[in-house]
C-alpha cells in the first residue's frame, strides 16, 4: 500500500476578477449582473490523491486550472472549497521563480528565493556555492536575472528550489526552457528524490516529458478533471481529443 504524500478532496477555486468600474450609465445599470458572469470557476470539485514516491503529470489546455491547482498545493492560494492535505516539505517552482527580484543579480537571488522557500541565512550561506555551481551560469551569477535568457532563470530558480531538500516538488513548465544539459541533470536530481520516496507533480504542456516521467497524470479540462491515469494513456487519450478538436 502506498502513503498518500498530497490529498485533495472537493476542491473548488473561484476567481471575480475586477470588473472596470466606470461609472457609465450602461455599467451602473447592469452592474449586479456584470458581477456574476464575471467569476471564473478555475477548478471544480476535484478530488485527487498523489502518492509518495510518484512523478505525476497534470496536463491540459491553457486556462485549464493547472497552475492554480498548483498552487493549492503549495498552499499559496487558499481553496474555496474542499480540503488539501500535504505531507512532506514542498518545494515549488513556479513559472516566475516565488521571491524572485529580478533587478538583482543571481547571488543575491539566491539569498532571497532561500528566504523565500523557509531557509536561513546560515543554511544558505552554507548551501551556497553548491547552489551555484548547480545552476552552472558561470559569472552570469552576478548579472541581474532581468538579463537572464528564460532557460537561465529556470536553472536558477531549480537549484535554489531543490536546496530546500523537499519531499515534494512542484513544478509548473520550469524544465520546459532548459537546455539539453541541464534537463539530463534536474532529471537526475528528481529520479533521486523519487528513490527515497519524494514525489514530485509536474505541471507542463511538453506531453513526451510527461508520459516519459511521470507514473500517472490527470487532464484537466475546465477546472475538471477529465480522465486520470497512467501517464502514457492520459497523454495519448488528450493528444486523440486536441487531433479531432474535442480538447
Ligand atoms: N489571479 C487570477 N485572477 C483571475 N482569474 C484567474 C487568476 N488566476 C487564474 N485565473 C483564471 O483561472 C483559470 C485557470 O487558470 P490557470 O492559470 O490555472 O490555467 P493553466 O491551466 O495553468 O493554463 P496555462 O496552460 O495557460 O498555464 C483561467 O480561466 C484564468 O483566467
Ligand atoms: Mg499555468
Amino acid at each position: 500500500m502506498s502513503s498518500p504524500a498530497i490529498v485533495a478532496e472537493g476542491i473548488t477555486v473561484r476567481f471575480r476578477p475586477l470588473v472596470d468600474r466606470r461609472p457609465t450609465l450602461r455599467r451602473s445599470i447592469g452592474r449586479m449582473q456584470h458581477r456574476v458572469t464575471e467569476e471564473i470557476t478555475a477548478l471544480d470539485n476535484v478530488d485527487l490523491t498523489i502518492n509518495k514516491g510518484e512523478a505525476f503529470g497534470v496536463i491540459g489546455r491553457n486556462g485549464a486550472g493547472k497552475s492554480t491547482f498548483l498552487k493549492v498545493m503549495a498552499k499559496t492560494l487558499r481553496p474555496d472549497e474542499g480540503t488539501i492535505n500535504v505531507y512532506g516539505k514542498t518545494s515549488t517552482l513556479l513559472q516566475l521563480g516565488v521571491g524572485f527580484n529580478r533587478q538583482l543579480s543571481g547571488r543575491r537571488n539566491i539569498y532571497l528565493g532561500g528566504l523565500a522557500a523557509g531557509l536561513r541565512k546560515k543554511e544558505i550561506d552554507e548551501k551556497f556555492d553548491s547552489i551555484v555551481e548547480y545552476a552552472a551560469l558561470g559569472e552570469a551569477i552576478e548579472r541581474p536575472v532581468a538579463t537572464y535568457s528564460s532557460g537561465m532563470f529556470s536553472r536558477l530558480a531549480f537549484s535554489v528550489g531543490m536546496a530546500i531538500e523537499p519531499n515534494i516538488l512542484l513544478l509548473d513548465e520550469v524544465l520546459a526552457v532548459g537546455d539539453e544539459a541541464f534537463r539530463e541533470k534536474s532529471l537526475t536530481t528528481m529520479r533521486g528524490l523519487l528513490r527515497s520516496k519524494g514525489t514530485i507533480v509536474f505541471v507542463s504542456h511538453a506531453l513526451a516529458n510527461v508520459a516519459e516521467f511521470c507514473d500517472r497524470a490527470a487532464w484537466l479540462s475546465h477546472g475538471k478533471i477529465q480522465s486520470l491515469g497512467p501517464a502514457e494513456d492520459v497523454v495519448q487519450e488528450y493528444r486523440t481529443a486536441v487531433h479531432a478538436g474535442k480538447a
